[in-house]
């Protein structure tokens, strides 16, 4: 795909601005198999704080913050990241976590090495061009710790929309107004170039059903502080009574 226009990427910004306002909480309330599993994953890895790009509407950073991490969720939609600060006030989890509107085409506004994990559920197969996701992962890469874990799933190029509607070049698909970049193997082992590649997981969500990968690689380097009070030892992630 191209680099975007500015008019091509406010597109897709606009029609997830609209499909969160007419379809409030779209994803449903429960947290995605994929967040269940990082949340794991980030625990065992003695993580206190998690990064989430494209976080929507929060049905996965609310998870977190009940999980007891401190939650940055982001997303480019105004809209949906204002259902999420509702829902986090609603269940007094406010205080874990905070909604920033931020392009991922653009940096993270966050220090080098400042964060332990950072999770993107269907985020990277947005409508990005190969050269900004490689840029995103780089920008990953900087703002987390030495040690810390980076979990993303993404739709593949043996999802049923691979190849359907219009085509906009570089394995992007536009289909019902919503535009995806179908991941192959080569794009995922380039990205964890650099990178300890642990997983690479398929599954499947919804009724399509979407065809996902979900892939954890983690920094070389030290391993992220477990909490003195040990709360983040044992065989899964606590949830805090909300
Ligand atoms: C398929 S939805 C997944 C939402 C959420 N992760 C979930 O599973 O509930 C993709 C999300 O990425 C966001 N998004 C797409 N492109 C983006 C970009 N360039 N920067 C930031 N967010 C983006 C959309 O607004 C949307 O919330």
């Amino acid at each position: 795909m191209p680099e975007q226009g500015p008019e091509a990427a406010d597109a897709q910004r606009e029609h997830w601005q609209r499909t969160y306002t007419g379809h409030p909480g779209m994803y449903g309330e429960a947290p995605s198999a994929a967040a269940v599993h990082a949340a794991a994953v980030f625990c065992v890895a003695g993580a206190r704080d998690v990064l989430e790009l494209g976080a929507g509407h929060g049905r996965d950073a609310l998870y977190f913050a009940g999980c007891g991490f401190t939650v940055r969720a982001t997303d480019y939609s105004p809209a949906g990241l204002e259902q999420l600060s509702t829902r986090a006030k609603e269940l007094g989890l406010d205080p874990a976590v905070s909604a920033t509107v931020h392009d991922v085409r653009r940096p993270l506004s966050l220090p080098d090495r400042s964060v332990d994990a950072v999770f993107a559920h269907m985020l990277m197969c947005m409508a990005l061009s190969t050269p900004e996701i490689h840029r995103l992962t780089d920008e990953v890469r900087r703002v987390l710790r030495p040690g810390g874990t980076f979990v993303y799933t993404v739709r593949h190029t043996g999802d049923a929309h691979y190849g359907a509607g219009t085509a906009h070049g570089d394995d992007v698909f536009e289909h019902g107004g919503f535009a995806v970049h179908f991941f192959d193997r080569a794009l995922v082992d380039a990205l964890a170039e650099g990178w300890d590649l642990r997983e690479v997981h398929a599954f499947e969500e919804g009724d399509l059903p979407r065809r996902l990968w979900r892939i954890t690689q983690t920094l070389p380097g030290g391993r992220a502080p477990a909490r003195e009070d040990g709360e983040r030892r044992g065989d899964g992630p606590p949830r805090r009574d909300t």
